[in-house]
Parts: structure tokens; sequence; C-alpha cells
């Protein structure tokens, strides 16, 4: 900036001098003097009388070094002998504290390559101060001590220091120091929003450099001369009281002049011409100026008047800096030049050059770093908790989320799940007063539910299940008022829960999860059959809120599930079987809504016994798919009221979960999420009108996660809900291909289409599917569902249907087993497949599928079993690169795999329907 103004800041102050010096404390309090990668105990330095520490107790990543012994001379300090490394993590980070709040500091690093780790390298990498960006390091030369310095404002009690790897080489540091200045120092530069980076600091006239404790805030003066310079200097102590940069009088007691001549110039370069820079000149006389001598001068930069009939005072420190910054140049050189009628040439004693840093990055806000700070030491956490805990945001910690709008940053959400976690729950949670979704799930947290819990008042998901938890729950929960979720499964409460938690719970405004029902009420109004109350715990269940669940279906469609010919592993799916979606979305429509979504009922995607199927749109963008029916009775209204209420309840990622219901007039739907890819009976029977075959990866993955439905069905709700019509046409495949099981959980006057539909007596079921001891004695059960199943697993084997059209119209289960006793399975295999199985899975799903099959439900699997087995097929799925499956025979393949078969497939009983 051209116009950049200037100041000269004469020292008048004679109170100053009777004012006793104010640093009371030892000198260097408040220094933090650190020698990265030292591992041995803190030493003095010979030089500054200093203590430097070793820096294992400001981190807790990166690895120590010594530079190579060729790079060690007696030139090279002793700090520099040694460095940390950090291979790993994109920031790490120096947690530098105490620093005295609202203070100015500088801070600085060094960094001595010494080829330290054999490579030769040519390293970059970014500094950081807190949140902001304050250096890019190009280390280039091995034998260099590079150094970064700034000066900046603590805000907090503490800052962080960060090294962050740009893809360039190994971000590494020899020492890093912390000087706290007093009395305001430089507070013209430094503020809340803005620091400095030193580019150079200059003491004209010395031989040496001059640091603590001649400065007593250590900052580097490095000598400065030139050949057509003269020196002055001066043994009298020169005043810098008041001064706001208060240069040291070691510093300003020498000067130099031009040796001949009246013009005196010096420069530098500026790293580039962007960068905006603040200058500050010091000046003091140091000869006793007598009769009519006079020393006046001029000062221009870069050919501009910077100030004119310049004189210094005699051993008085003054200044002359800039107020703004300025810019544009790469090189800005100094004119002293003596006026007309000065008597003897100019002089000066240092100068300091800094660049701005705008400090644009909020940092978090300061409760919640401290709050976040306690619990990592509490806990000795680390991961990459390092440095702001949400800014910048690509650095954000793990298992936090937070909130960037407005200023500051906020924690709002913390998932410490599985982190193996102990003892009490720290009292520092609740300082996390922005915090909305807490969870603290499957760690050894023992102990009571804190009292203090109940001040985290923006709390919407608090899960503490699977801990050691004991004692009651306390009432200050009942405090929470935007509490949507909270889950206590897998603990040992005593005691009920809080009334006022139970009545929001009733209201179905909290989801409560429990081992055991903690609400004592009477639940008369509501019929049995129509509560169908999922009870999580019970059975173990986990609950995940609806973050983890997008979670997850962000991770699966990452995964892609289109391959032909391999399965991606699934582990998040694996290990969160029992996973669990509340969803906020259930709501009832209005016929108007529904002709709006539907637009006018224009796309019909399909036709059942309920009535026909139309595609919709919600304002979300959703896609949904909409089942009408014209009802007559009102009493089919009530009950179907009752059922469509409680299904909007059940979710889990394998059920076609309802988005909601209409009863309106005449109308009554069920609006269903929309299922893009239709039904796995489409796909076999290749109506699905796309050319792809599925491939074998496919068809367990599908196999996989209807049976995780129906097993959610049978073991996730209470009461168990058995759905009575498992069949290939009601398995529904998302865009991804991922299987959900349809049309659950209406009683049988709602249920599935009459087109394929028996209903003779109290039979419900589709032909083919139906389980023989079902059909005998009317005895529905689980394992009714598991028979319908095995089908369904057959016809993903063969790709035929349940009943095979021929003579006699034989039953598929009659038409394996005939197959099997010929030992020959590419005779069982879908022939789509092009013999692209591997045979060892398909044994193995085989075996499965006619143990579902069996004729007895006892002989039956559980669908847990089923899913157990599933998915120990699909792991050599997964690892097998199709391209190199190897055939093997039938008879072969069973002799390998008959142990872990048990007998059923070489046994005599193969089932058989009648
Ligand atoms: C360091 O301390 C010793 C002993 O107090 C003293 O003799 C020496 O001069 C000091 N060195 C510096 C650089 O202050
Ligand atoms: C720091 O300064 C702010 C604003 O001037 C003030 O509110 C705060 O109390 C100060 N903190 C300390 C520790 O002096
Ligand atoms: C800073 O530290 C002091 C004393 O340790 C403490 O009282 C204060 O709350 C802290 N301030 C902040 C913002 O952390
Ligand atoms: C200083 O001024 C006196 C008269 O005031 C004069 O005689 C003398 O020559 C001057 N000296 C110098 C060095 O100019
Ligand atoms: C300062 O003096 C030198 C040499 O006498 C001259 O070349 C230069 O132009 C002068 N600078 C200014 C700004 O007057
Ligand atoms: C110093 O500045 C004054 C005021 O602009 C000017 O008259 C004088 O010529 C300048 N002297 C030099 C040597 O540049
Ligand atoms: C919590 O973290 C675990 C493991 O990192 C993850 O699987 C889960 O989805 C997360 N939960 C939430 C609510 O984000």
């Amino acid at each position: 900036m051209a116009s950049s103004s200037w100041c000269l800041v004469a020292l008048f102050f004679a109170i100053a001098a009777t004012i006793p010096a104010a640093h009371g404390q030892s000198p260097q309090a408040g220094f933090i003097s650190i020698d990265c990668g030292n591992p041995k105990s803190d030493y003095v330095d010979h030089s500054t009388n200093l203590t430097y520490v070793s820096d294992d107790r400001f981190i807790d990543v990166g690895s120590d070094f010594y530079i190579q012994s060729n790079y060690i001379n007696s030139s090279v300090p002793t700090l520099q002998f040694n460095l940390r490394s950090f291979p790993d993590g994109l920031r790490n980070c120096y947690t530098l504290k105490p620093v005295p709040q609202n203070s100015t500091y500088l801070v600085r690093a060094t960094f001595m390559y010494g080829n330290y780790d054999g490579k030769n390298s040519q390293i970059q990498f970014d500094l950081h101060i807190g949140v902001n960006h304050w250096k890019t390091m190009n280390i280039s030369d091995p034998s260099a001590i590079y150094t970064a310095e700034a000066l900046s404002l603590a805000t907090a009690n503490s800052t962080s220091i960060c090294l962050v790897n740009t893809g360039r080489g190994t971000p590494f540091i020899s020492s890093l120091e912390l000087r706290p200045f007093e009395n305001g120092d430089y507070g013209e530069y430094v503020n809340a929003s803005q620091s400095v980076v030193l580019v150079t600091r200059r003491n004209f006239g010395a031989s040496d450099s001059v640091r603590f404790p001649d400065d007593p805030y250590d900052r580097v003066w490095s000598p400065y001369m030139d050949p057509s310079w003269s020196t002055l200097s001066s043994t009298s102590e020169v005043n810098n009281s008041g001064n706001m940069f208060e240069p040291p009088s070691a510093v300003m007691q020498t000067a130099v002049t031009p040796a001949s001549g009246s013009q005196l110039a010096f420069y530098w370069d500026s790293v580039s011409p962007d960068d905006e820079l603040y200058a500050v000149l010091h000046f003091a006389e140091l000869q006793k100026l007598t009769g009519n001598s006079t020393r006046v001068f001029n000062i221009t930069r870069n050919g501009e008047s910077r100030f004119q009939w310049y004189t210094p005072p005699y051993l008085l420190a003054e200044y002359i800096y800039s107020v703004v910054p300025f810019e544009g140049s790469s090189r800005y050189e100094y004119d002293l030049n003596a006026t007309s009628d000065s008597t003897l040439p100019p002089i000066i004693n240092a100068f300091e050059v800094y660049s701005l840093m705008q400090l644009t990055q909020a940092a978090t806000y300061p409760g919640d770093v401290d709050a976040m700070m306690a619990i990592k030491s509490h806990y000795q956490l680390k991961r990459n908790w390092m440095g702001d805990p949400c800014a910048p945001k690509a650095y954000v910690w793990d298992g936090l989320n937070c909130s960037y709008n407005p200023d500051p940053p906020r924690i709002t959400n913390i998932n410490l799940t599985s982190t193996g976690l102990t003892g009490e729950i720290y009292i520092s949670f609740a300082m996390l007063e922005a915090v909305k979704y807490l969870d603290l799930s499957h760690n050894n947290f023992s102990g009571a539910i804190p009292d203090f819990l109940g001040s985290l008042s923006s709390l919407v998901v608090l899960d503490l299940s699977f801990n050691n938890l004991t004692g009651t729950v306390p009432d200050s929960l009942e405090n929470l008022v935007s509490l949507q979720i909270l889950n206590l499964a897998g603990n040992n409460f005593n005691g009920s829960v809080p009334d006022k938690l139970c009545k929001r719970s009733d209201a179905g405004l909290l989801t409560l999860r429990l081992d055991k029902n903690g609400c004592n009420k009477a639940s008369s109004s509501r019929s049995k059959i129509a509560i169908i109350v999922i009870i999580a715990a019970v059975s173990g269940l986990l609950l995940l809120v609806v973050i983890l669940v997008a979670v997850v279906w962000n991770i699966k469609k990452q995964q892609g599930r289109s391959s032909n010919t391999s399965v991606q592993p699934r582990s998040v799916v694996y290990s969160q079987q029992r996973e669990h979606q509340i969803s906020f979305e259930s709501r009832q429509f209005t016929y108007t809504q529904l002709e709006n979504i539907t637009n006018k009922f224009t796309m019909v995607i399909g036709k059942g016994g309920f009535g026909m199927v139309y595609h919709g749109c919600l304002e979300t963008g959703k896609q949904v798919a909409i089942k009408m029916r014209s009802v007559s009775s009102p009493q089919g209204m009530k009950e179907f009221l009752a059922e469509a209420q409680n299904l909007t309840k059940i979710y889990h990622r394998n059920l076609v979960s309802l988005v909601g219901y209409c009863m309106d007039g005449n109308c009554l739907a069920l609006v269903y999420e929309y299922m893009k890819q239709g039904s796995l009976r489409d796909h076999l029977r290749d109506k699905a009108g796309c050319a792809k075959v599925l491939s074998w990866g496919q068809r367990l993955q599908i196999a996989l996660d209807a049976a995780q439905g129906l097993d959610y069905l049978h073991k996730g709700c209470k009461p168990p809900i058995i759905h009575r019509d498992v069949k290939s046409s009601n398995i529904l495949l998302s865009e991804e291909l991922e299987a959900k099981i349809g049309d659950f959980g209406l009683s049988k006057s709602f249920h599935s289409d009459e087109l394929t539909h028996v209903s003779t007596g109290t039979v419900v079921g589709t032909p083919g599917y139906i389980d023989p001891e079902y059909h005998q004695n009317y005895q529905l059960t689980e394992k009714s569902d598991v028979y319908s199943f095995g089908v369904v697993l057959l016809e993903l084997i063969t790709g035929r249907p349940p009943i095979v059209p021929g003579p006699g119209n034989v039953h598929i289960v009659k038409l394996i087993a005939a197959s099997l006793s010929r030992g020959c399975i590419e005779e069982i295999m879908d022939e789509t497949l092009q013999g692209e199985y591997d045979a060892t899975s398909a044994w193995k799903i085989l075996d499965l599928a006619l143990r579902c099959t069996a004729d007895t439900g006892s002989q039956r699997p559980t669908m847990f079993e089923v899913v157990t087995q599933l998915k120990s097929c699909l792991k050599p799925e997964i690892a097998s690169n199709s391209n190199d499956i190897i055939y093997i025979e039938g008879f072969n393949m069973s002799r390998e795999i008959s142990s872990e078969m048990g007998a059923s497939l070489l046994g005599p009983t193969v089932p058989s329907i009648r």
C-alpha cells in the first residue's frame, strides 16, 4: 500500500523511570523451550541459560530422530541435533500451555533436516498456529537451520502449533519456543483477528546475535553490517521504557552511519510481492551532539518519502513504524539522506519487518476446546485429537461433528462408541453445551449416570447403551427437552425411569431403550395385537441413530455393488447386523397430498392384491411407492390404522420401510420407500428389464440382506413378527441392489397380492413357498418363514421358480433332491451364471437351503443361524477374485466341506413336498 502512514513516537515518559520494574517474576517466566525429538532429560542451553525440555509432554505422536553425524559440527547448536518427524496423519500438533491469556506471545520453530532419514529429500510442509496458516516451510538445504517465527495474541489458555503434511514430504521439527510479551507490546500489529510473521530482525553494527538474556523476550536480533558503513556504539544504557516494541538496550547501543557521504541505504527482499508488510525502524542517538552539530535526515522507501527532518533522541529508543501494511514489491530499499543543513550523516540502530497473517479461520468455541482437551487427557485418548477440534474443517477430530455457522464453530456430535473408555463419565462432558448427539455406547463406563448430563440442553440423542452403568436414571435427564432418543440398553440400572421421560416416551416424543421396561404404566387402551413394541435391548439390539445409518449408507454407496463378479467387503454391515434405525419421517398423508406426490396417479409400477401401486416423489425428493386401496368396511379402517401406525415404527435396513399412510375418505394407502430395482423375482425371471444377470456374489449378498431383515422381524420385534409370505417377489432391491423385505407386519386381511395368493381356511401364503407343516396343522411359527426363505435360496441357486413347470409341475425341493442324488452341482446351478460361481459357497448355500426346507420346523435353523451361515459363505466369496475361481467336481467338494456341512447333505433325509 503506497499510502501507508508512518508515525514517530517520541517518548518522554519521565514517570517511567520512577516506577519500579514490573518484571517481578523470574526473567524466563512463561517461557516454553522445547528441544523436539530429544528423549533425554531437561538441560540448560549455554548461550542463553534457558532450560530446554523434551517434547514428550507436549505431543504424543511422531518419532524421534538424530540428524546424520556428518552434519554435526561446532557451529550447529545442540538444539538442532535431534528432531521429531511425523510420517503419519495429515495434521500433527503441539499443544503449548499455559499461555497468558490476552497477551502477545512470540512462537519460534526451527528445522534442520541433516538428512536424518537418509533420503536426501527436499521437503515442503505447512505450519499452522491454531487453525490458521502460518508459513509454508521449504526445506532444501540439509545443513541449514530454517526458522519460522510469529507474534500472536493468546485468546485461550493454550495454543497449538501444527505441522501439516501437504504431500511433499514428511513434516519434522527441531525446536519450538514460546515467549510471552508484557506491557501490550506489539499491540498495534497483533490482535484477535491478526498475527504477524517475522520476515527479518536486524541489529546494525553488531558482531553477534543478541537474544536472551539481553532481550528479555528472547527475540533474536541478527547482526547487520556493510563495508560502506562505520559503527557507532555506546556503553551507556539506552532507555526503552514505554516503547511498544521494547528494543533491548544491547541492540540499541550499536548503530551504523555511512563511512562517507550523507546517504545510508539498506534493503531486503520479500518472499512474495503480495506479502503485506510492516516495518519498524529503531533509532537512538549514541553521540552527545555538541555545539551546533546536527543530525537531520529524510527517510524514503523505494523512493517514497516516509519521514522528513528526523533527528534521533539521545540514548532514548524511538521508532518509526508502518501503521498500515505495504505490499507490491519484491525488494524494498530504505534511503536515509541527510538534509542539506545537517552536519552529521544519518544513523540507524535496528529494524524489524513482519508480514501480516490474517486470522480468517475461526477457532472452536474455547469452552468446547477446554472440555475436549480435558476429556482427551482424562481418558488418555490419542487418535488424531490434536490442534483445534473443529477447524480447519479438513482436520476435524475423529468422532466429532461441528457446526460452523455462525462463528465460532461448536461441537455438535460426539461419537465415542467402542473406544474402550473406562471409569465414570467425566464431568467435562457437561461443558459441551452445544452437543446434540452424544454416543458413548459400547464402552466400559461404570458408576451412575451423572446428574450433569441433564445440563446438556441441546441433546437430541443420548446413547449410553452397553456399558456397565448402574444406579438409577437421574431425574435431571428430564431437563433435556430436545431429547428424542435415549438408549440405556445393556447396563444394570435399577429403579424406574423418571416420570416425565416415560410420559414423553408414551406420547411418541422420545424413543426410550432399556433392558426392561422402566416405565410402569397400564397400557389397557391398546389392543395386544396392535402393539408392536420394539424393545431393542431384549434381544441385544443396538440402537443406532439416523446419522449412523446415513454414514453406513454412504459407505455402502461408495463401496458400490454393481460389480458382477464379486461382492465388496461390507464390514460395517457385518458388525452392525443388529442395527436399528429410527425414522422421523413417518407421517399421515391426505388424499390430496398423495395426488400431488404421484402427479395425479400417473405412474403405475405394480398391481397387487391390495390394489394399484404408484410411483411418487415426496417434497424432499425422496421416491416412494404408494399402495392404494379403496375400502368399504369401517372396521377394516380401524384395524388398518392401528397396524400402519405400528409399522411406521419398525425400521431395519433390510426391511422396506413404511414412510407413512393415508386414511382419508375412502382412500386407504400405504406409502413405502421406493425400491428402484424391483423385486428379486423380476431379476431372476429376467423381468426387471435389465440385461445383467445377477452374479453369484450379488445373489449371496441379497440372500444375506433378506435373511437379516427376516431375522430382525423374528428377533428384533416384540412380539415377533412372522412374515407369512416370504417369497422372491417380496424381496425388493434398491438401486444399489441392497435387498429389503417387503409386505410384512399387516395382518392377513391386508396381506399381500391376491393373484398368487391362496387363502383356504386359515392358511396364508403363496403356493410353492408354504411350509408343509403349517399346511398340515395350521400352526404358524418363525420356522414357516425359514421354510419359505429356503425356497427363495433355491430360487437364487437355480434361477427357477419354486414350482418348476414341466410334466406334473415338480416342486423345486424335489427337483434338487433328484439332482443331488446324482451328485451333480452343474445341473442344479442357474445356467445363466455360465459357471461363474464359487463351488464351495454354492455347496454351502445348497446345504443351507435344504436344511431350511426340512420337513419339520424343529429340523430347520433359525434365521439367526441362517444369517451366520450366509456370512461365512460371503467371506470366501469376497476374498476370491472370481477371475481365478477353481472349479471342483461336486463330490470332491462335498468331501472337503462335509465336516462343516453336517450330515444333512449326505444323509438319507432329502426333504420333499407333499
Ligand atoms: C549463565 O549462568 C552462569 C551462572 O549463573 C553465568 O556465569 C553465565 O554468565 C550465564 N550465561 C549467560 C549467557 O547469561
Ligand atoms: C481477555 O480480554 C477479554 C476482552 O478484552 C476479556 O473479556 C477477558 O476477560 C480477558 N481475559 C483475561 C484472562 O484477562
Ligand atoms: C484459563 O485458565 C484459568 C486458570 O487456569 C481458568 O480459570 C480459565 O477458566 C481458563 N480460561 C479459559 C477460557 O479456558
Ligand atoms: C558553530 O557556530 C558558531 C557561531 O555560532 C561558529 O562560529 C562556528 O564556526 C560553528 N561551527 C561549526 C562546526 O559549524
Ligand atoms: C539520497 O542521496 C543519494 C546520494 O546523494 C541520491 O542519489 C538519492 O537520490 C537521494 N535520495 C533521495 C530520496 O533524495
Ligand atoms: C528532505 O525533505 C524535505 C521536505 O520535503 C525537502 O525539502 C528536502 O529537500 C529533503 N532533503 C533530501 C536530502 O532529500
Ligand atoms: C460412531 O462411530 C462408529 C465407529 O467409528 C461408526 O461406526 C458409527 O456409525 C458412528 N455413529 C454415529 C452416530 O455417527
